[in-house]
């Protein structure tokens, strides 16, 4: 018989999206551009030409969506804020408007019971700030901490939970170095001024949330893949530890190590700091660990790192066969068990008071009979529990994503959703694995995956 897992009764289970991916209303009641409105706008950067200027109209459609999240039965909700929704140019007037639209989405999901958690930085920085050097410029961080002392003020009083960025290590990678995401600069360089940046701002901004939401869990949302060498090589294992510039290039200096020093010589090398890191001020690092009360962790694939041959790229390794059921539809790897080696990792190298997976998921186009996307997040699921009985003090499980959205460079052919959208007419329909998740949260547990035999790897 399948063994039935059970969830700690306080278990938060939540579904997750971000504003750029769901609102539209791209230029409406006096909302500002955002570098991803310029980034979609410019030919060639997105795929097919998509944009988020309607996405799933959930500017319009947001008491509807407030709904289907009762429907669920969810018990929190992650959105993030458009920050030129609230102040247009990045700092300075604040747009009352921008400002309603949430307070009202605030009441709402409290009025249903369902507690919101509020990213404030999920990746659309306001245009004006990018034509002052967006993130590659400290000021941004300082309009940073305005922005985050205006919302809080606003919201702070019925808002409980902050998560101040999502995925700095992409942003700083993918938007400032390869320039697949916005604002699309290619600059090693600004890149790592990004990076500093980001958690910067961060520092900054905690604090003055903490103060205008007595009583607030405030904490960051990073990425994390489980990473492993695809061999004992010296090159494999060399390989992997470069590639923690995704990790420990963030989370080392938010608990208080600063920036981890071998990683610091392979980005020298790289010529990353052509006049030094003189963009590290006095008392930036300690403004960086400043403690928090959870870091969020989003998990989506194992990544097995295999060194060329010599003079060929690092490649990433297929270990599995390729099925469906082994990579999802954007060709990342479904590995439940590296969820509990991520959490593992994370809690017993970090220890933070508190975990919330943050995001989690996968890419299936099917329209409503998605089982392998239910199977995906059974498995994962299993993980969490798993690490919940080896006394990691995981809190809280967000799907992503309550919808099929705007996936960023991939426009909407990826889709993440629990619930499917038709993008023509905007309509809302639960997938079979909405319905299980539905089911996974008034059972508050589920029937367990097999966990793997042997080491986990
Ligand atoms: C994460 C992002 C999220 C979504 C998922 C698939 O990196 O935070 O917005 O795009 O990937």
């Amino acid at each position: 018989m399948t063994e039935f897992l059970h969830f700690p009764p306080s278990f938060t289970w939540g579904a997750a999206t971000a504003s750029y991916q769901i609102e539209g209303g791209w230029n409406e009641d006096g909302k500002g551009e955002s570098v991803w409105d310029r980034f979609s706008h410019t030919p060639g950067k997105v795929f097919n030409g998509d944009t988020g200027d309607v996405a799933c109209d959930h500017y319009h459609r947001w008491r509807e969506d407030v709904e289907l999240m009762k429907s669920l039965g969810l018990k929190a909700y992650r959105f993030s804020l458009s920050w030129a929704r609230i102040l247009p140019q990045g700092r300075g007037e604040v747009n009352q408007a921008g400002l309603n639209f949430y307070s009202n989405l605030v009441d709402a999901l409290l009025e249903a019971g369902i507690t919101p958690f509020i990213t404030l930085f999920h990746w659309d920085l306001p245009q004006a700030l990018q034509d002052e050097g967006g993130w590659a410029n400290r000021n941004t961080a300082l309009a940073f901490a305005e922005y985050a002392d205006v919302v809080s003020k606003a919201l702070g009083d019925r808002v409980k939970h902050w998560i101040t960025h999502n995925e700095p290590s992409v942003v700083t990678w993918l938007g400032y170095l390869n320039g697949i995401h916005a604002p699309g600069v290619q600059d090693l360089p600004s890149a790592v001024k990004t990076a500093h940046h980001l958690l910067l701002s961060h520092g900054w901004a905690v604090p003055l949330i903490r103060h205008n939401s007595p009583q607030a869990e405030v904490g960051i949302t990073l990425n994390i893949n489980w990473t492993v060498p695809g061999s004992n090589s010296r090159a494999d294992r060399d390989l992997h530890r470069q590639g923690e510039v995704w990790t420990r290039w963030f989370f080392d200096p938010l608990y208080g190590f600063g920036y981890p020093s071998d990683l610091q010589a392979d980005l020298q090398a790289r010529g990353a700091f052509p006049t030094g890191m003189d963009f590290v001020q006095a008392g930036d690092m300690h403004a960086i660990q400043v403690p928090t009360d959870f870091v969020g962790l989003n998990y989506y694939q194992r990544q097995v790192m295999r060194a060329g041959e010599e003079g060929n790229e690092p490649q990433t390794a297929f270990p599995q066969e390729k099925t469906p059921q082994n990579y999802t539809e954007f060709n990342w790897e479904n590995y439940g068990h590296g969820l509990f080696g991520v959490l593992s990792r994370v809690y017993f190298h970090y220890l933070p008071p508190k975990i919330y997976v943050t995001e989690n998921g996968a890419s299936y186009s099917a329209p409503l009979h998605d089982e392998l996307r239910t199977a995906y997040l059974q498995s994962h699921l299993s993980a969490c529990q798993r690490a919940l009985q080896a006394g990691i003090p995981l809190e809280g499980y967000f799907v992503w994503s309550l919808m099929d959205n705007f996936e960023w460079a991939e426009g909407y052919r990826q889709r993440f959703g629990i619930t499917w959208v038709n993008f023509e007419t905007g309509e809302r329909t639960l997938k079979d694995s909405g319905k299980w998740y539905a089911e996974v949260i008034r059972r508050n547990g589920l029937e367990a995956t097999p966990a793997p035999q042997g080491a986990i790897r």
